[in-house]
């Protein structure tokens, strides 16, 4: 099939998401390797998003493909009602490298489904029905997930579940900046008080900030949420979805502040995307509450063994070519390569990373800190730079005035110069439109 007809017939007959369908323009994708897919023409895009920030063992690697073949042909489908040995040795492995006592998994097809049983099993384990979410943030596209999701993809689906209360995130945007950790954690301990401490079930946040803007914590954040909910018996569910499996440059992004959640959900990276699967981990002390009570909860494709075989695959490939590892040593590359282009383009208004996972914020002018574009909109100058990026075949996520820096933990230094190489030269596009 050529790219054109793939595109024609994919948006004659499916509905992309998040879209007004008469504006998606898909690139057609045939095959991929690495850091690199092309399309059907031949034309080649350096992956510098790992597609949704998933890809992150790279595309095509031949121990997951086989790892995903040899399962189907042994088995590929079995209930939930049955146990399998891939669910079995997946559910051990896990349990290695999730913090702290987190050792039990339910198994789910990706991130929202996850999102949506961490927090039935916070309710159901609280006897608590309120679940405190952050704004800037996401968790997933489903009922439950999109309530608590603190982004404009929220708002057409709103009322939404009752008991979700918004928190401000510690990070207010360019102009008006960040938080301290206690001032964020000030502000969030009288919510707390004011909603009633023995209402609240869970808090769900990103330890570090994905599709809103790759926010770390400020110093302190994350410890006191902790000691926060520990001192009222409020579950804290660290949403790593986006932020796990080696992305910030370590297994979990709450490794870096040594903080253990109650409850930790994951996809994405588990399996690097070879398979959906998504899953809820939880410590010892709430699987004990599912000893007795019914877990009231199920999917089809729960615990599905071509996901647990893949994702099995994917963490032997992380622990073989020690990729949480080389993130962290890479990052520290692309953070100097961020810093570069911040030194050398007047627009580049912020720049933020850990590990690699990254974002670039433009503006128009430095002293107002004036966004490129508006809150959840575009402007002429960043449609360009994205415009100008798919010409010059780099592929990444533009959104509002920022684009995102995440490629795959495989990529190499000259890969990630060659990434820079086109950012350099786009980023003329929007310095002509400082003031
Ligand atoms: C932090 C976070 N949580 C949840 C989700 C939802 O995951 P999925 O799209 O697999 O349902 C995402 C997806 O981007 C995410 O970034």
């Amino acid at each position: 099939m050529t790219g054109q007809e793939m595109v024609a017939l994919s948006k004659q007959h499916s509905l992309y998401e998040w879209s007004a369908q008469a504006h998606v323009d898909p690139i057609p994708v045939a095959k991929a390797k690495g850091v690199y897919f092309w399309t059907p023409e031949g034309k080649r895009f350096i992956d510098f998003n790992s597609q949704l920030m998933c890809v992150n063992i790279g595309h095509g690697d031949p121990r997951v493909i086989k790892a995903i073949q040899d399962q189907a042909a042994t088995l590929a489908y079995a209930n939930p009602f049955m146990a399998t040995e891939a669910r079995a040795r997946l559910g051990q492995k896990l349990a290695q490298i999730c913090p702290g006592d987190i050792d039990v998994f339910f198994f789910t097809n990706g991130g929202a489904e996850a999102t949506e049983n961490a927090i039935r099993l916070a309710r159901l384990a609280t006897g608590r029905h309120k679940i405190l979410a952050r704004y800037r943030s996401y968790h997933g596209g489903t009922g439950a997930a999109l309530t608590a999701t603190g982004d404009p993809r929220r708002w057409a689906m709103e009322p939404g579940m009752p008991g979700i209360v918004h928190v401000p995130h510690p990070h207010h945007g360019l102009q008006r900046g960040t938080d301290t950790g206690a001032e964020a954690l000030a502000q969030l301990e009288e919510i707390v008080m004011l909603e009633g401490p023995q209402t609240i079930a869970a808090f769900i946040l990103e330890p570090v900030t994905g599709t809103n803007g790759i926010h770390v914590p400020p110093d302190g954040y994350l410890e006191g949420v902790r000691a926060l909910c520990d001192k009222h018996g409020i579950l804290m569910i660290a949403d790593e979805v986006m932020s796990g499996f080696g992305r910030t440059g370590a297994w979990f992004a709450v490794d870096h502040w040594k903080v253990v959640p109650d409850i930790l959900t994951m996809a994405k990276g588990l399996t690097s995307a070879y398979v959906a699967l998504g899953a809820v981990g939880v410590r010892r002390k709430i699987a004990d509450v599912f000893k007795d009570k019914v877990y009231y909860g199920g999917l089809t494709y729960n615990s599905h063994p071509l996901g647990c075989a893949a994702a099995l695959a994917t963490i032997a490939v992380y622990e073989e070519d020690q990729l949480i590892d080389r993130a962290r040593k890479m990052g520290v590359v692309l953070k100097q390569m961020h810093a570069d282009l911040k030194a050398k383009h007047p627009s580049v208004g912020d720049t933020r990373s850990i590990g690699l996972f990254g974002m670039i914020e433009l503006v128009r002018n430095r002293k107002t800190m004036e966004p490129m574009a508006p809150f959840n909109g575009s402007s002429p100058e960043m449609q360009a730079l994205g415009k100008f990026f798919r010409e010059e075949g780099l592929y990444t996520f533009v959104r509002w005035n920022g684009f995102f820096t995440n490629p795959p933990l495989t990529i190499t230094e000259a890969e990630m110069a060659e990434a820079f190489a086109i950012i350099d030269k786009g980023l003329a596009i929007t310095d002509k439109a400082v003031s």
